[in-house]
């Protein structure tokens, strides 16, 4: 194994079951070695969805114990970042804050607000450039990208940037399209040393404990945060994506295009299949069947995922 980062998950089980036998969700932990050092007690970040994953659902995450991510999509603003990092007021767990590229370029005083949040991550996808690593660093930030394959995870690697967020096709929203998720996993994870979350199509405890078994340092959702209570998707886009099934996504620029959003052609979105309007969702979009907190996400898969794992001990 190349990396040195010690890749194998951790579990404390504690899993009960009350008179009704149903599972008591609370004592269950499940760690890696990435998500110990940030002091977090859930493998578990939700992805920084821009419209979607605000200050409410990203506290909400931190709390349950996984890290949750304010997302700053293409129309961010430091305006808009400074309204959602009011929700962090007294938070005292750690938190990450999400941008794109096309959005930093804009708003100059987008990457200077989100380092003056003093978050634990900040993430930055769509990178072609690197010079946010470095600022990011000199206030003592770490750093992470989304990359599509083992190429840009190297490109990323040699920049400086601390965790990889390896993101596959199936994911949700906007990305490159071009492998799936285990395959692009298991090549960064083989290819590069720094700790690398998995990304696209994880919406359940088979998922979670599936890409942590392969080494992953934890796992990065963004389809199954979307539909939660504290998400900002509206009541139509929560109910579109309870009813979606896994067959139902589709990728695109239609929208982009109609729009008149300058996302480049190699990154379309996974959307709902649908004419109307765009719906960003992953493959996993079938494993939602009801509006949950994100406490009740997070409490959930890990809860599955651990037992999963200790199947196999
Ligand atoms: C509703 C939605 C909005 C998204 N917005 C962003 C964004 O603003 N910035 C970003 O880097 N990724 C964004 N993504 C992609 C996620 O970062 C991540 O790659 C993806 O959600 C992972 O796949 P999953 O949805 O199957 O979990 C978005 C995804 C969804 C579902």
């Amino acid at each position: 194994m190349p990396g040195h980062h010690d890749r194998r998950p951790t579990r404390t089980l504690g899993r009960t079951t009350d008179e009704t036998g149903a599972a008591n969700l609370n004592p269950v932990a499940l760690s890696t070695e990435w998500s110990r050092a940030l002091s977090m007690t859930a493998p578990i970040v939700n992805a920084p969805m821009g419209g979607t994953a605000g200050g409410a659902l990203a506290t909400a995450v931190s709390r349950a114990g996984g890290l949750g991510m304010v997302g700053m999509g293409s129309t961010g603003s430091a305006s808009k970042l400074t309204e959602q990092l009011a929700f962090f007021a007294g938070l005292n767990r750690p938190f990450g804050i999400g941008l794109v590229e096309v959005s930093m370029a804009r708003d100059p005083l987008l990457l200077s607000t989100a380092i003056a949040a003093n978050p634990a991550l900040i993430s930055v996808s769509f990178a072609s450039t690197w010079e946010w690593v470095a600022q990011v660093h000199d206030a003592g930030i770490a750093t992470a990208t989304q990359i599509a394959d083992l190429h840009e995870a190297q490109r990323a690697q040699a920049a400086g940037v601390d965790v990889l967020v390896a993101r596959g096709a199936e994911g949700g929203g906007h990305g490159e399209p071009q492998i799936g998720t285990l395959p692009l996993l298991t090549a960064v994870l083989d290819g590069v040393e720094i700790p690398v979350l998995a990304a696209g199509g994880i919406s359940s405890g088979r998922g979670l404990a599936a890409v942590l078994a392969a080494g992953a340092s934890g796992a990065w959702l963004g389809t199954a945060f979307a539909a939660c209570t504290e998400s900002l998707s509206s009541e139509t886009t929560r109910q579109a994506l309870l009813a979606a099934r896994e067959t139902d996504t589709m990728l695109t620029r239609e929208f982009d295009i109609a729009d008149g959003y300058t996302w480049p052609s190699h990154l379309p979105e996974r959307v709902l299949r649908n004419e109307i309007t765009s719906i960003n969702a992953g493959q996993g979009v079938g494993g939602l069947t009801a509006v949950h907190s994100a406490a009740e996400v997070v409490q959930r898969l890990c809860a599955e995922a651990a037992e999963m794992l200790s199947r196999w001990s």
